[in-house]
């Protein structure tokens, strides 16, 4: 049985892409896998807070677990912060990766934006997030494809551990991408990914949207002006989107797609496709208000602290013997 970890960070707006590129793959695994699901809110407060709403939503980010299909009984769901190997173990990494390949992260150029105020914990990001993976003897990392520098990372950074200090410190972990669902843009703009935090509502579907904002935004999401649908990233983004969206929700192929709307134009299409997330969404807004409310989620997030805390301790016993720490 293999080992698989991930997480998603505790802020609004957990949209689809959080859901087709790695949510989806998180309830595909776990009949075959050992699953551990982590609510990472240690790397949310890599930038301000404000606590009442960061407590919020964990919480939100834990039943949406829980809501779309993670089940408590096969899987381990945490809170990164119940378990503090997390942050001991960023230490000890820390110590051994290089501000030069921590200068090269693009998701770092992008969030600081060359500032000299940005917060060192934006640049150590990805240094906590391999001491998630690692800290759990990971074999498996499923996420969407801005993940994979992080992914890289992680790996490099546990060979050279393995090599240097001890061999077998640690399990060198795989990342797990999904075809359809690795990377889905911006509907206002095909060219950037969706995020939570964009300006623009309609950028982005929310798994809690109302049918009404999910129609709206996706009539409106930008296409282009010939009409044909067809796959072609790099001239027509906005329709190829869409109909990855399409294939990663219904599960048909794109050709399949392509050829049953072959001569429609780009309305019929979409109005199928506001159908189609409506259809899917709904579920999982229903699972979502049921378990927000209800003791179990406390209860899971309790036991699953355990579980994990359990696991972390062995890995840290082992990794700080191998570097003579601790007594
Ligand atoms: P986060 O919270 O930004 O995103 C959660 C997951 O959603 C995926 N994702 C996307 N997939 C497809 N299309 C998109 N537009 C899109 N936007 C986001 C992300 O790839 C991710 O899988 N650093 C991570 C959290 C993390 C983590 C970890 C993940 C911390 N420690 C350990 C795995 C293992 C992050 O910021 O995810």
């Amino acid at each position: 049985m293999k080992r698989v970890f991930s997480g998603v960070q505790p802020t609004g707006n957990i949209h689809i892409g959080n859901y087709l590129g790695a949510l989806k793959q998180f309830v595909e695994l776990q009949d075959e896998n050992e699953c551990i699901y982590c609510i990472v809110d240690l790397h949310s407060i890599t930038v301000p807070q404000d606590p009442k709403e960061l407590r919020k939503h964990i919480l939100d980010v834990a039943a949406l677990y829980m809501a779309v299909g993670v089940d408590p009984k096969k899987s381990i769901i945490f809170v990164q912060s119940d378990v503090s190997g997390h942050a001991e173990l960023s230490w000890i990494l820390t110590c051994n990766s290089y501000t030069g390949e921590l200068s090269r992260m693009t998701q770092f150029k992008d969030k600081s934006k060359g500032r000299e105020s940005a917060p060192t914990g934006l640049f150590t990001y990805p240094i906590l997030m391999a001491a998630d993976i690692l800290l759990y003897d990971t074999d498996i990392v499923p996420v969407g494809n801005d993940q994979k520098q992080h992914i890289e990372l992680c790996r490099d950074i546990a060979i050279r551990i393995n090599n240097t200090v001890k061999k077998d410190t640690f399990v060198v972990p795989d990342g797990r991408f999904l075809k359809a669902g690795a990377r889905i843009m911006a509907l206002d703009d095909p060219m950037s990914k969706m995020s939570k935090s964009a300006e623009n509502v309609h950028s982005r579907i929310s798994l809690l949207d109302e049918d009404n904002k999910i129609k709206k935004s996706i009539m409106r999401a930008t296409t282009d002006s010939d009409g044909e649908i067809k796959f072609d990233f790099e001239n027509k983004p906005g329709v190829s989107n869409l109909l990855n969206i399409y294939s990663a929700f219904s599960g048909k192929s794109i050709e399949d797609i392509v050829a049953a709307f072959s001569g429609c134009g780009y309305g019929d299409f979409k109005k199928e496709l506001v159908g189609i997330v409506q259809e899917a969404l709904t579920p999982i807004k229903k699972n979502f208000d049921e378990i927000r409310q209800s003791q179990e989620l406390l209860d899971t997030l309790r036991s699953g602290a355990e579980r994990a805390g359990a696991i972390a301790e062995k890995t840290m016993k082992r990794v700080k013997g191998n570097f003579g720490l601790g007594f």
